[in-house]
């Protein structure tokens, strides 16, 4: 059997993570994978996770099975953090996933239930995985507009242009906020268009929100979810912990299907609850269970919340160093956009040469489309990076 086994493509993003470790320099740059790190170059573990992660060593009693669902304290906390009071909770079916990722998947599985011949519009670029797991499922893409390379911008035009080809019942992938790969993001009036086309096509939004907390605040980056959930017959929300959070590797995260009417919600939550069953059985409860006691706490959300909001201000600095470094050395604005996105990543818009240039010969490790990890970054790497990418030609 296994000798009918071919290669599979190698995950860009985890490959380049490899080849930075095995680098020698000591002066390299990791801006690859989407890791936050502080200005020592350390991911650190929130001290709010610590705390939890004492309080409950100390409560534990058992290690017997959640439900399959998870914790409902978890599916609750997270419909609360993602979606604030925008719908009511009766709307709202929801499962504990292995990270966002886990949900990502599990949506698409729930749409093979629900609507085998349906398409996917995934905005181009998008994170590479998504469409990983879409051609694995057998999915059929399609690709929409959505980066404005000379602009650093969206092409909002061009996005709503192609999803004019959407057929009721299609699914309109959407990053909830902080865009990954590119870092640019729809205006709340654009979402608002986004809504409306949902609504007089019938497409159902599907919306990937992996780094609440890093754009503009936890509420400003649900904002956009919060509306379309609101203002929609029904959407699919894959949330994840990892980033915001800082437990990446407990793998973490949540899918929420939301229908306006609530009568769909017990078959929802029962067909989100199966596909658990068969592809995973349980949830991890670990991550899960630090997540709600900090949300569910007043002191620690109180100090997770100060944390992370000096986890995103410190990147927002880090992008006005970049954008006014650059601003210098190039003599010219063309880099203004760095300052202009949200979240961990920006697009610079490089060739693949000049990306492998800067690896090559500056030890820059960034992905093969330009895509760098802002939280990569700090004080004395920026100017480093400036100077690096004028002097390959950028
Ligand atoms: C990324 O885009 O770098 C992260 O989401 C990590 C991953 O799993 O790819």
């Amino acid at each position: 059997m296994l000798t009918n086994l071919k290669e599979q493509p190698a995950d860009k993003i985890l490959a380049l993570m490899q080849a930075f470790r095995a680098d020698p320099r000591e002066d390299k740059i990791d801006l690859g994978v989407g890791v936050y790190r502080n200005a020592e170059g350390v991911t650190p573990i929130m001290r709010a996770i610590k705390e939890a992660e004492k309080r409950w060593w100390e409560e534990e009693t058992t290690k017997a099975y959640t439900g399959l669902a998870g914790d409902p304290a978890f599916t609750e906390a997270m419909t609360g953090l993602v979606l604030g009071d925008a719908v009511a909770r009766d709307t709202v079916a929801a499962v504990a996933t292995p990270g966002g990722t886990g949900a990502v998947r599990q949506a698409f599985e729930l749409l093979l239930l629900a609507n085998p011949d349906a398409r996917v519009f995934v905005s181009d670029p998008t994170w590479p995985n998504h469409l990983s797991i879409l051609k694995h499922l057998k999915i059929e893409t399609v690709a929409y507009r959505y980066f404005d390379s000379t602009t650093g911008g969206v092409d909002f035009d061009g996005m709503m242009a192609d999803l004019e080809q959407v057929r009721a019942g299609d699914v309109i992938l959407l990053h909830g906020c902080c865009h990954n790969p590119t870092g640019a993001n729809l205006t709340g009036p654009q979402w608002d268009d986004v809504i409306a086309l949902v609504n007089r096509t019938g497409a159902v939004p599907m919306i990937d929100i992996a780094y609440q907390g890093f754009g503009d605040g936890l509420d400003a980056d649900a904002a956009p979810t919060r509306a379309v959930a609101a203002g929609c017959p029904e959407t699919l929300i894959a949330a994840s912990c990892s980033k915001n959070f800082g437990i990446y590797r407990e793998r973490t995260g949540v899918l929420m299907a939301v229908a306006q009417d609530s009568g769909l919600q017990t078959v929802t939550q029962g067909n989100l609850a199966h596909l658990n069953r068969q592809n995973f059985s349980f949830p991890p409860d670990h991550g899960a269970r630090l997540v709600s006691l900090v949300l569910d706490s007043d002191d620690l959300r109180a100090d997770w919340q100060a944390e992370l909001e000096g986890m995103r201000t410190g990147m927002l600095g880090l992008r006005e160093q970049l954008a006014n470094d650059l601003r210098e050395l190039t003599g010219s604005d063309r880099y203004g956009f760095i300052a202009q996105h949200r979240g961990m990543f920006s697009r610079l818009g490089l060739s693949p040469d000049l990306v492998e240039k800067l690896r090559a010969e500056h030890g820059v490790y960034m992905v093969g489309d330009s895509r760098i990890n802002i939280a990569g970054l700090n004080a004395d790497s920026v100017p480093k990076l400036a100077r690096a990418i004028v002097e390959a030609g950028g």
